[in-house]
């Protein structure tokens, strides 16, 4: 692609773009009184306006029917969870009986861990990447303790060359063949939230069940984000947290992908509630647990219909416009982002490092780059400006033009705004 860095050229992009229009679909927030430049979808997505009317609308049936809206609410609320199965297998390539929200992502990686992996004394280690997502992290070492196991001698990282960002894909494959019949599990973040790499998951996952390990994913960054087939490819499990590139707001349920061969399995453990077991019989109150035959019954509690309302509001408006719609304008714009990025550099002589892949199949909406010499000032710079970029430490921003909401213009108005910055420090 050939791009060009000109405003004009920016708002020809946009008249062309078919998702222009779902930019007024969501609010943003303003800094001195300008409606800002949001490159921060990847942290916490802008809020849809249709959430705003699908909660209140929640408000009004607690307001006007107090219990009763678990039966008579315009949405009834005792199976509200299962509307959202059948827009989010279509966004994550699964079958709508694979898919339920609930909880937390953390917690539901807990919750499929509980199931998933069940060490024995020959078969017990976890593969993940190096510096996986703190959480991921804690969520894995406190398991292997659950189990009586040491973190040290269990949990195998894959590790990135010296001076590379990337891992490689004929590594992580080696390392598995390293570790053989003694994995149990394999969890992984599908795309790296700190460097943006989209993991082979297709590869990955059938490598590793060739030595009978479960495969889980952790899609946070991944789900609404990029291309998944999670049925075709063979996934065991997955989760997501829906506040990122889905738009369901703070701390707003997760969803979790668990594959068809398990559904009807009674004998798998989990940890269990009632609103996993028996749809039908459910409010008979029984002694025994009898799990729906599909992920619905790895539910336990019931699920806060305010945190549903948002996230089913979102993903009406991803099934309206297709994931393949929003993939291709994803690749169009973090490109430009790319060559914006690339053509101040040169103009002001930064040293600006992508750290993120350069293919488009091995990245989604975020690039992230290294400030060489420029660091917290610029982000601070940026943030006044109006430009909303996320910083991690020790000296990299991350830039996330989301499909639905970003226009071209703001790619062309961010390069200008950091073309300034360059004669301020
Ligand atoms: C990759 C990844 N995993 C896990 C989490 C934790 O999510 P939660 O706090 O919803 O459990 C996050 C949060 O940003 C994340 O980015």
């Amino acid at each position: 692609m050939t791009f060009e860095n000109t405003l004009a050229y920016a708002k020809s992009l946009d008249e062309k773009d078919p998702l222009a229009k779902y930019r007024d679909e969501f609010n943003f927030p303003e800094v001195n009184g300008k409606q800002v430049i949001y490159f921060t979808g990847n942290s916490l997505g802008l809020q849809p306006k249709r959430a705003v009317e699908y909660v209140n609308e929640v408000m009004k049936d607690w307001g006007a029917l107090a219990v009763e809206g678990h039966f008579y609410a315009e949405k009834p609320w005792w199976d509200y969870h299962e509307r959202l199965s059948e827009p989010l297998s279509r966004i994550v390539g699964a079958k709508s009986s694979e898919i339920t929200v609930m909880n937390t992502l953390t917690v539901n990686l807990h919750l499929l861990m509980t199931t998933f992996y069940r060490p024995t004394a020959s078969k017990y280690k976890i593969i993940c990447e190096e510096k996986a997502f703190p959480s991921d992290q804690y969520l894995i070492q406190s398991q292997v303790r659950l189990h009586g196991l040491d973190p040290k001698e269990t949990i195998i990282e894959l590790k990135k060359r010296p001076g590379e960002h990337n891992f490689r894909l004929e590594d992580i494959l080696e390392k598995i063949d390293e570790v053989g019949e003694e994995i149990a599990l394999v969890l992984i973040g599908g795309l790296n939230y700190y460097t943006g790499q989209v993991f082979d998951i297709k590869t990955i996952t059938a490598h590793a069940h060739q030595y009978g390990a479960k495969v889980g994913w952790d899609l946070a960054h991944a789900a609404g984000n990029i291309a998944l087939k999670l049925h075709e490819w063979n996934v065991d499990f997955a989760a997501w947290c829906s506040y990122k590139y889905m738009n369901a707001g703070p701390g707003s349920v997760s969803g979790c992908f668990i594959h068809e061969r398990y559904h009807t399995d009674k004998d798998l453990i989990r940890l269990a509630g009632w609103w996993g077991h028996n749809k039908e019989r459910r409010f008979l109150m029984e002694k025994k647990f009898d799990a729906v035959e599909s992920a619905h019954g790895w539910q336990i509690s019931n699920p806060s219909i305010l945190s549903l309302a948002p996230y089913l509001a979102s993903i009406e408006m991803f099934d309206e416009v297709g994931m393949e719609a929003l993939i291709t304008k994803q690749r169009e714009i973090t490109a430009y982002l790319e060559f914006i990025m690339e053509d101040v550099a040169k103009a002001v002589n930064a040293n600006y490092e992508l750290i993120t892949p350069k293919k488009e199949t091995e990245r989604g909406s975020q690039l992230s780059v290294f400030l060489h010499g420029k660091g917290k000032d610029l982000f601070s710079y940026l943030m006044n400006e109006g430009v909303i970029v996320d910083w991690r430490e020790p000296n990299v921003v991350r830039l996330a033009p989301v499909p639905f909401y970003t226009s071209y213009e703001d790619i062309y108005r961010f390069g200008e705004i950091l073309k300034k910055a360059d004669s301020l420090f």
